[in-house]
């Protein structure tokens, strides 16, 4: 039995390593924050504002992976859309994988939609989204940290 589990993994179209977030979409990034501190003790971290995507955002560390906040800055943008259609809540999850070159480059050999057909450059590596038709209505986000390939 375990040796066909590991079969389905080594023939996977695109290896997660692991769960490298999970994001939020809020509605108020600070108060969504020192709700989730003050529930689970997280840290307080730097909250960025990411114009270009109309957005602020956070990371904060929980063992070893991290939750992000994303707020929208403006009502036209891709998070403000989501928040007004489906409330706040759960906005994607985020796999780390060792190469999103060829990840990117598999998933498109096996037909998988994607919403990135090249990876981009995001806050924490190179980084590239899953269209959520195609991994049962759940936004999927991936990268490669710089960390990933050993480089950094
Ligand atoms: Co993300």
């Amino acid at each position: 039995m375990l040796q066909q589990k590991d079969d389905v993994f080594d023939n996977s179209i695109c290896k997660a390593k692991s769960i490298n977030h999970v994001c939020l979409a809020v509605k108020d990034i600070e108060e969504s924050i020192s709700l989730y501190s003050k529930i689970f003790g997280l840290p307080m971290p730097n909250i960025e504002t990411i114009s270009e995507q109309k957005v602020r955002a956070a990371m904060v560390n929980v063992g070893n992976t991290n939750l992000e906040f994303i707020e929208p800055i403006d009502s036209d943008s891709g998070i403000a859309k989501f928040i007004k259609n489906r409330g706040e809540g759960i906005h994607h999850i985020c796999f780390e994988v060792d190469n999103i070159e060829n990840s990117i480059e598999q998933l498109k050999k096996a037909g998988v939609k994607l919403i990135d057909s090249q990876p981009r450059q995001g806050l924490e590596g190179m980084i590239a989204f899953i269209h959520p038709k195609a991994t049962g209505n759940v936004l999927v986000e991936l990268i490669e940290t710089l960390s990933s390939d050993g480089k950094g």
